[in-house]
């Protein structure tokens, strides 16, 4: 299934263009939403109009056309897209590529794009097979760029030969595949806590901290991406809900922990959050007066900790238990003690010592420490922490069942 996948299909011109018609029903069918960029030879075959109503979007055509470039620069085009999708990719659009041209709209997005391409080349069997063609499929290939078809049979031009765009189903199938393949946690169950929790003193007051949730949410981000299927249990922050993941907003490091238990079982648990280690041992059920000039005693109960709670031997303790640790000194030693005295599996240990920023910063320089070895990671953006962690996760959950 394509769910939540935002395809940018380009549509260049050639007689198979008419095909780009169903394909774009094909990919809609199966959850993917697309928008379409449709070159100016791609409007003798098809028009504008068709592509918009089976997309339910504007379609994009003009380089300079104003009003797209205020509404959707080219550089966006490729940005809100998951995959690009080339159907048909003529001898032209593929050599221009290879060149890297940015003589029209779609060359522009393709030069511009940092995702990856799938394309669905059609041509003459003679123009397909000639050695410019070749040589420029080759270049591309070796550039990353995926291709499907073309097929034998027989053209419009009234030859036989190699050249015609691969079905609709077969580039579906091949769409299909690469998500498969970006997929590496697919079918697999994760739950992430994120954020500071609130432990009240009364029905107004709390005692929290300064955690941002953003490397939490980050992280459930990542797996989603990585095709988990990933519950965020998050206390109270500021941060935007990570697209693809099933949101639990709780409050108390109490209300975390049961919602972490009802999540069970999961095959990786990361405990990102900054739980709260005390709570007032009784919350006043009225707003505290003040009692004149006297300040109140508050006295404090340690808080369950989560993830040793997560990390106890049992059939519903995940594969994969993953901590944090943020120290200012001796971090990897600390860090060592800590995953023996919690019983989790790895440890990411963060310096956040005044002026590393972390807390409420965009970065963090991270070491894992896993009982079999630890890895120092440069410093670099929570995004980049995430996306590097569910790629450790993936490869050590790849020979689990
Ligand atoms: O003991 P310390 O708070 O330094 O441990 C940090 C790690 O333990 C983090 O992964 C944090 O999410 C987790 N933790 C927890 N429950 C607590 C305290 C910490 O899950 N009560």
């Amino acid at each position: 299934m394509l769910h939540g996948k935002r395809i940018l299909l380009i549509v260049a011109g050639g007689i198979a263009a008419y095909k780009s018609l169903e394909l774009v029903r094909r990919l809609r069918e199966r959850g993917a939403a697309v928008r379409a960029v449709l070159t100016a030879a791609g409007s003798q075959f098809v028009t504008p109009l068709s592509l918009s109503a089976l997309t339910e979007d504007k379609v994009y055509g003009e380089l300079f056309s104003l009003t797209d470039e205020s509404e959707m620069g080219h550089i966006r085009l490729s940005r809100e897209a998951d995959l690009i999708v080339i159907a048909p990719a003529t001898a032209d659009l593929l050599a221009r590529m290879a060149q890297g041209r940015a003589d029209d709209l779609a060359s522009t997005v393709l030069l511009a794009a940092d995702k990856p391409v799938l394309a669905a080349p059609a041509m003459n069997h003679r123009m397909w097979l000639h050695p410019a063609t070749q040589a420029n499929l080759e270049l591309l290939a070796a550039r990353g760029v995926g291709f499907v078809g073309p097929v034998e049979g027989d053209m419009a031009c009234g030859e036989h030969g190699p050249g015609r765009m691969a079905e609709p189903h077969d580039i579906v199938a091949a769409v299909l595949d690469h998500f498969a393949a970006s997929a590496p946690l697919a079918g697999r169950r994760a739950l992430v806590t994120s954020g500071p929790t609130h432990e009240a003193i009364d029905p107004v007051r709390y005692v929290a901290n300064r955690s941002s949730g953003r490397q939490g949410h980050a992280i459930a981000a990542a797996l989603a991406r990585a095709g988990a299927e990933t519950v965020l249990i998050t206390g109270p922050t500021h941060e935007p809900d990570p697209p693809g993941v099933a949101m639990r907003r709780i409050e108390s490091a109490r209300e975390m922990f049961a919602a972490c238990r009802d999540t069970l079982p999961v095959d990786v648990a990361v405990c990102a959050a900054a739980v709260s280690d005390w709570r007032p041992a009784a919350e006043a059920g009225q707003k505290m007066k003040k009692n004149g000039g006297d300040a109140p005693e508050i006295a404090f109960v340690e808080n369950p900790d989560i993830l040793a709670g997560l990390s106890e031997p049992g059939n519903r303790r995940p594969a994969l238990v993953i901590g944090f640790a943020a120290e200012t000194e001796s971090i990897v030693e600390h860090a060592r003690a800590k995953r023996a005295r919690k019983g989790c599996d790895w440890i990411l240990a963060n310096d956040v010592s005044q002026g590393t920023g972390t807390f409420g910063g965009e970065e963090n320089t991270v070491h894992l420490v896993a009982a079999e070895d630890e890895e120092a990671w440069p410093r670099m953006t929570k995004t980049a922490v995430a996306e590097r962690l569910v790629q450790r996760i993936a490869e050590r959950l790849a020979g689990t069942a």
